[in-house]
């Protein structure tokens, strides 16, 4: 079964042709990020009317290179920007009517995390229960996986989330847009040498029942933006600190903080279910550091740890066709009236 797969909730247009959920066919994602740096963030119009510019182009070229014939079509309806959503959504139900083939809304945290199995030749529901975990832009998700295609979410951040940590901190460092591959890159040439200390992430109790989770299996980053905000100003500003040579040390502190706080809160949901498997995705995944610390975690717990591919860790279409494979039988004309879930949730 080769279905399309088409994404365009945030700032990358994309689309995938996927064969039987795990064989990519094609895969083309054109990225925005070059028109959103000077804002040192998305731009929801802006996103939207590139969408528009783009999606033709982006989901006729993914058909061309496929190369075949195709079953259904997949596409993301939140959560996102709306603006952003909208274009999606409506290219792919314009789409599906006039080819005649079914629509299938998918979910792009629960897309995140079918990553891991796109290419990998390995069944998903050979390593599941699985423990998932979503460390994008804009979440933060520890995911319960009973089942492979069941998802509920057991902990997640309480405030930003750690793209957003990352993102948030190059841009008062004057690092640019966006931040995680930068501070990723500062702190591996600066490994092995001396550390402060910045806030491990752990939220009160109080705050983490509201949101109805357990305080261990939640973060908060809000604290260690204040932080590093805090030693920037003590230091005379973020110029100060890079004429004195200082913002390889603050960049790889901050990081392990993050680093830290994920680590810490997997190892802990890793301990309450026999688990099979550690399934992570998200752009947040690509940090070397943080790969390597997940990676330690799971060997300790006693499972496989699984991550996507470098190319399927951002936002692509292949998720999306790819995951909806498993949901064949949600398709049809209901589908067609869906409208896009700007902050829909896992589950
Ligand atoms: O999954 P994604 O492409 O888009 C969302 O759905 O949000 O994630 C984008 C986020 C950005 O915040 C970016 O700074 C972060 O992923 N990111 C990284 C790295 N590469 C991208 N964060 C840390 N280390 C990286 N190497
Ligand atoms: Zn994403």
């Amino acid at each position: 079964m080769n279905i399309l797969g088409i994404e365009t909730s945030c700032d990358e247009t994309a689309a995938a042709v996927v064969a039987d959920g795990c064989t990519v066919l094609s895969s083309v994602v054109y990225t925005q990020i070059p028109l959103h740096q000077p804002y040192g963030g998305v731009v929801p119009e802006i996103a939207s009317r590139a969408h528009i510019e783009k999606i033709r182009h982006v989901v006729g070229t993914a058909l061309r290179q496929a190369g075949v014939e195709i079953d259904a079509v997949a596409v993301t309806y939140g959560p996102g920007l709306a603006p952003a959503l909208i274009v999606g959504l409506n290219a792919a139900k314009g789409l599906a009517m006039a080819l005649g083939k079914p629509l299938i809304c998918i979910n792009h945290l629960e897309a995140h995390l079918h990553t891991p199995f796109l290419d990998e030749g390995t069944d998903p529901r050979d390593l599941m229960p699985a423990l998932g975990l979503v460390v994008s832009g804009g979440h933060t998700n520890w995911v319960d996986m009973p089942a492979y295609g069941v998802y509920r979410t057991i902990g997640q951040t309480l405030d930003d989330a750690a793209g957003e940590a990352f993102d948030k901190a190059a841009k008062l460092l004057g690092l640019g847009y966006p931040g995680g591959p930068v501070i990723d890159k500062i702190a591996r040439e600066y490994a092995g040498r001396d550390h402060m200390r910045f806030p491990k992430g752990r939220p009160r109790e109080g705050v983490s029942a509201l949101a109805g989770l357990p305080a261990e299996l939640c973060v908060s980053f809000s604290g260690l933006k204040t932080a590093l905000l805090r030693h920037v100003e003590q230091n005379g500003g973020a110029e100060k600190l890079r004429a004195d040579g200082e913002i390889p040390r603050v960049v790889a502190s901050y990081q392990e903080a993050i680093i830290g706080a994920l680590a810490e809160r997997t190892a802990k949901a890793l301990a309450r279910k026999p688990y099979k498997a550690l399934v992570v995705g998200g752009g947040v995944s690509l940090n070397s550091g943080l790969r390597a610390a997940l990676e330690k975690t799971a060997e300790r717990a006693g499972v496989k740890a699984m991550f996507a591919k470098a190319k399927y860790c951002g936002d692509n279409g292949a998720m999306i066709a790819g995951l909806a494979f498993s949901r064949r039988n949600l398709t049809g004309e209901a589908a067609l009236r869906t409208d896009v879930h700007p902050s829909l949730d896992v589950g």
